[in-house]
């Protein structure tokens, strides 16, 4: 049985996965995604409970502690991660969110699993919380839980923080259960989102759609006062600078060139394998300015890193196969023997590499269609600790909003983003430097801790905000 906790983070991920190694053995792995990143320094500092999956479908493992936090595993069926995770969760909720950009699918019989798997965590979540406790629920996965949670302890103060964009009315209307999630969500105390605009989205449909009455960032729910706010995320820039001076990293980022051939510029993106990221539209710049010659191999080569996602739904698939051919076609057209154009990777990367590949890297090219905030673009800002390279950085990524100074590209329109990567390339390096140092100089300002202290003082928690202080 587990002491209560204080404070407890709510997320459909724990910040590790469980994986089988290849010599049959089994170890915990921290899992990928911007959510992790983000809140590891926070649970950290707060020693508090995490509750989440933990990767597998098979039963939940016992409640464990891993660098100062405490881990409750919550398990999932397989059936539940079809139709919760895979089904409503990805291939529902988040291209509903992300601009419809690929067609969300609706399936009823996927809706009941996600009822009953946010019943599940709100119930683990009344077990672990003490009386009074502060619950801080993670994303799109979860909406339901607030609400739920509320009607199982109505002693706790609740937030909750949308990780990624939430849609306009026009969109969200076409939601079968949108009166659910609308009520779900309203349960909360606090509703955080990564931008104004969606904290606009949200007031107005409890308006449209609940009849409710929003004044200001504020609605009256029952006899409650629900908080609407925007708090754009961010990250650990400390740690990244750390890694980004060190020894290692410097070595590891001069060997990366050395093995791409001494190139004059190297073109960097970093992204899960996702339709969301833009990354097709990113080959397809560099392809035609290749065709042009206006970037040639092998003066110019584009590294792409894309970790595995979410690989049996449709839509990722059908993303892998375009871009995997996307690279092919023009490695065919455009590579030489031993220097490919575009050198992929579809794999996860270990911190140090990732802060080497940033720290080697000319160009970064993060160009979403539709992206919450984007936590890479910020990372290869934080790791620019010598003022060197350029971001080119879609409108419409969240951080389009933080980092003013990026070549800022309509990733719609490929010859905006060949326009901006080529400005990108041929930067000269005073005009760069100018303005990398006013990226990190907003970076340094609104770090991940300023994000967390951001909410919890919204949420009225003065202790957890002193608590935080004292580590930063
Ligand atoms: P999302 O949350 O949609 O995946 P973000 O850019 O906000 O996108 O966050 C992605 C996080 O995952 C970042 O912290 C980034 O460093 C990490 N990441 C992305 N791709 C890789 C990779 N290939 N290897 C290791 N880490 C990665
Ligand atoms: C985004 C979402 C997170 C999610 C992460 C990785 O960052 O906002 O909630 O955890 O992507 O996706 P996955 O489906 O692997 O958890």
């Amino acid at each position: 049985m587990s002491t209560a906790s204080p404070f407890v983070v709510v997320a459909n991920r724990l910040p590790v996965d469980e994986v089988t190694t290849p010599d049959g053995g089994r170890e915990w792995r921290r899992s990928p995604g911007g959510l992790v990143t983000a809140l590891h320094p926070i649970m950290r500092a707060e020693h508090g409970t995490w509750l989440g999956w933990a990767g597998g479908t098979g039963p939940a493992a016992d409640e464990f502690e891993l660098d100062g936090m405490r881990l409750h595993p919550v398990a999932l069926s397989a059936q539940e991660f079809e139709k919760y995770y895979e089904g409503y969760s990805n291939a529902t909720l988040w291209p509903l969110y992300h601009d419809a950009v690929e067609p969300p699918v609706y399936r009823r019989s996927w809706w009941d699993n996600y009822r009953e798997v946010n019943r599940r965590f709100a119930a683990e979540t009344a077990k672990v919380a003490a009386e009074g406790a502060v619950v801080w629920i993670q994303d799109y996965q979860l909406q339901l839980v607030p609400a739920m949670l509320r009607e199982l302890r109505p002693d706790l103060r609740i937030g909750f923080f949308l990780h990624i964009p939430f849609p306009p009315v026009e969109l969200f209307m076409q939601m079968p259960r949108r009166v659910e999630i609308m009520q779900g969500l309203l349960g909360a105390d606090l509703v955080g989102f990564q931008r104004p605009l969606a904290a606009q989205n949200f007031l107005r449909l409890t308006r449209h759609l609940l009849g409710l009455h929003p004044k200001g960032p504020e609605v009256r729910v029952d006899d409650r006062t629900v908080r609407v706010a925007a708090f754009p995320i961010s990250i650990d820039v400390g740690e990244i600078e750390r890694l980004a001076a060190s020894e290692s990293v410097r070595a590891r980022s001069a060997a990366i060139r050395e093995e791409l051939g001494n190139p004059k510029h190297i073109i960097l993106g970093v992204d899960r394998l996702d339709y969301t990221k833009g990354i097709d539209r990113r080959l397809k710049a560099f392809r035609e300015l290749l065709q042009e010659g206006t970037l040639a191999v092998p003066d110019v080569v584009m590294v792409q890193v894309a970790t595995p996602s979410r690989e049996r739904v449709a839509h990722y698939q059908t993303l892998r196969d375009a871009v995997e051919l996307q690279v092919g076609r023009i490695n065919g057209d455009y590579g030489k023997v031993g220097v490919p154009a575009v050198h992929y990777l579809h794999q996860s990367v270990d911190r140090t590499e990732l802060t080497a590949l940033y720290c080697a890297a000319d160009v970064m090219m993060v160009t979403p269609l539709r992206d919450g905030m984007n936590l890479v673009a910020k990372e290869y800002v934080a790791a620019r600790v010598d003022l060197g390279g350029s971001l080119v950085l879609s409108e419409f990524a969240g951080a389009a909003s933080d980092l003013r100074q990026a070549y800022l590209v309509n990733p719609h329109d490929t010859d905006a983003l060949k326009d901006g990567l080529v400005r990108a390339v041929r930067v000269d390096p005073t005009e760069s430097a100018r303005r990398m140092r006013a990226m990190r100089r907003f970076l340094r300002g609104h770090d991940v801790d300023h994000w967390a202290r951001s909410f919890l003082t919204a949420l009225g928690v003065p202790e957890a905000t002193d608590a935080l202080a004292a580590v930063v």
